[in-house]
């Protein structure tokens, strides 16, 4: 949550257009306000409001800002509402020192007090702007800079990833660590810039350091030089890691929004991690075939791939698998969590603080935990807990909403099944080979269903916005892509949208239920499509409007439904085990073309961020 992007230079570069690009390139992270603060001739000069880049960019002319250093801030508030003042750049009392933060200061109300009571004056609601003016105390102590900015980050608790400038010191710029994601890139002996997220420095670099936690960095033109700070201040050697993804995967690509250009991404962005090493699935699946208790943890979208994909292992894994909302983790296993269990986190991001905080509390209570992590981040924080990490394919997501990513977690932990599967033996050979065969089909699936439903999905929303409310129904491992669904038109299109399962339905919400209320049944033909009927048709005879996701040859529900969409793969159940996959594209495009259909920007939704770095 927030964007960071800055830079110091020694060449004749537009710095504010640079900047500018930075922060639009991590837009997703955050998009109620934005700022910039530049420094020139031993003087600091701030644009800043609130609102979306673009229209910030319009009214103030933010590519009109000079110097060899700039700052850039997107804001997704915490502390104070989106306005100008609490929009980021932050200074202190004399307006020398400019701080931008992503994250949040836990003691800054008692920070604050004590600064008040010392003469500062506050001019933000936030937590932030305590940094700068804790720097300018220790300045006018007697530090330097570098000592200034160490000093104040040892005094505040919580998340933070920093970035400040000073405008009596050209040399250098600083930045810190602690929990929020902070990377660095430097073009050799000319730039150095620093972002929270790879997509900014995809334009001029492909190597990046990735900041730890209690790590800070000394940012001058070109070169950089980072510190642990944990305890005494030590100068730290990093390797910079290689970063695969092309600048282009982080553009529209002549399409309208990131949501669709992702939707259209995903068999690609399937077929590569299809690619994933053997050897890495196997230490996975060795390490869950021998476990007693498996867990699997997540957020939002990665919590309904979880969902999929524990549905998928433990058939093959023959024990079940508990899945259980990140945020809920530590809460609901606090006396039962067994010294030997594992854990599959799942996060795109690899950032997500409830995921990091879930399994940083088992791993420090639990000695001989094993964590599994799957990610789409290299070196993201996920990684630095985890015993061993899978990184999807799925390359950059910039669309607030996951989709493409969905698809590569799901597509991932099938995987890490058949190869359970393939070790344990319990299933004949031929049979795991028509699994995967399916398996490596389902990218083809979805590119035929893309290439042929366009229209199709948009005539079906323009019939359903009518409405204001609609279920998504499902039973066995199809309530995971019902759920998905839901959550995707939710956010999109500010539609309430349930996704449940269809047996439950009948126990309270199917008295929601009036002529032509729309329901939407996920329904492959696997083995729950037999009740599934019995449901459909419980729903039809209250007047509900059915509408029905099949594959190409059903028959039976699709005749029962007003409305129905086909997916194109063979009814067998080698398939039916993936359908989380090759159905979820179909609501995916319902809910862009709702979005659209409303006036929204399905890119940005309302009040929501990419990365959620807060509890
Ligand atoms: C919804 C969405 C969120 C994320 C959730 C977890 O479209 O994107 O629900 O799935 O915030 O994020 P990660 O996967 O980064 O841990």
């Amino acid at each position: 949550m927030c964007g960071i992007f800055g830079l110091i230079t020694n060449q004749n570069v537009n710095i504010g257009k640079v900047a500018l690009d930075g922060i639009s390139r991590l837009e997703y992270r955050g998009y109620d306000s934005c700022g910039i603060v530049s420094q020139s001739n031993g003087k600091l000069e701030i644009k800043k409001d609130s609102g979306k880049i673009r229209e910030i960019q319009e009214k103030l002319h933010l590519e009109k800002l000079t110097g060899k250093i700039a700052l850039a801030h997107t804001r997704w508030a915490t502390h104070g509402p989106p306005n100008k003042i609490n929009s980021h750049p932050h200074t202190d009392c004399t307006g020398d020192i400019a701080v931008i933060h992503n994250g949040i200061i836990e003691n800054f109300m008692e920070l604050k007090k004590d600064l008040v009571s010392k003469g500062h004056e506050f001019k933000s609601e936030t937590d932030t702007e305590i940094i700068p003016h804790l720097i300018e105390d220790n300045i006018k102590a007697g530090m330097n800079f570098r000592d200034a900015v160490i000093q104040t980050l040892k005094r505040c608790r919580g998340a933070y990833g920093i970035a400040t400038c000073y405008a009596k010191n050209p040399e250098y710029i600083i930045i810190g660590r602690k929990e929020s994601p902070i990377i660095v890139g430097i073009e050799e002996g000319k730039t150095s810039y620093c972002a929270s997220d790879i997509p900014a420095l995809l334009p001029y670099t492909k190597n990046c350091y990735i900041m730890g936690d209690d790590e800070l960095a000394i940012l001058k033109p070109g070169e950089v030089e980072f510190y642990d700070i944990s305890n005494s201040v030590k100068l730290i050697e990093k390797q910079p890691q290689l970063i695969k993804w092309d600048v282009d995967a982080a553009e529209k690509g002549g399409y309208e929004h990131f949501m669709l250009k992702e939707i259209f991404e995903e068999p690609k962005a399937m077929k590569k991690t299809l690619k994933i090493a053997p050897k890495n699935l196997k230490k996975f699946a060795t390490l869950l075939n021998s476990a007693e208790n498996v867990y699997i943890t997540a957020a939002g979208t990665s919590f309904y791939a979880s969902l999929a994909g524990k549905f998928i292992i433990s058939r093959f894994l023959g024990k079940y698998i508990q899945a259980i909302e990140c945020s809920e983790f530590q809460t609901q296993l606090n006396n039962s969590l067994e010294d030997d269990a594992v854990i599959i986190a799942v996060s795109q991001s690899g950032e997500t603080v409830d995921t990091i905080e879930a399994i940083r509390w088992a791993k420090e209570n639990h000695s001989n935990i094993k964590i599994l992590s799957i990610t789409n981040i290299v070196g993201s924080s996920i990684t630095r807990y985890s015993d061993h990490t899978l990184i999807t394919q799925a390359g950059p997501e910039i669309g607030v909403a996951a989709t493409k990513t969905y698809c590569t977690q799901v597509l991932t932990l099938a995987l890490i099944g058949l190869e359970i599967a393939k070790m344990r033996k319990q299933i004949p050979d031929q049979d795991i080979d028509k699994y995967y065969k399916a398996l490596k089909e389902t990218p083809n699936v979805i590119e035929e269903f893309l290439n042929k439903n366009v229209e199709n999905i948009k005539r079906i929303v323009d019939n359903l916005e009518k409405n204001a409310n609609y279920f998504f129904l499902a039973r066995g491992i199809s309530i995971a892509t019902a759920k998905e669904g839901g959550l995707k038109l939710k956010e999109v299109a500010c539609r309430f949208i349930e996704g449940y399962s269809a047996a439950h339905a009948k126990h309270g919400p199917i008295s929601l239920v009036r002529e032509g209320f729309p329901i939407i049944f996920i329904a492959p033909p696997d083995e729950t499509y037999e009740r599934l009927i019995g449901n459909v048709m419980e729903f039809k005879a209250r007047g509900g409007q059915i509408i029905s996701l099949v594959v190409s040859d059903d028959e039976t529900i699709a005749e029962l439904s007003d409305i129905t969409i086909k997916i194109p793969q063979p009814a067998t159940k080698y398939y039916n085990l993936f359908s989380p996959l090759t159905f979820i594209p179909a609501l995916q495009l319902l809910a862009y073309y709702a979005a659209i259909k409303n006036g929204l920007d399905p890119d940005k939704p309302l009040n929501l961020a990419k990365t959620v770095t807060v509890h």
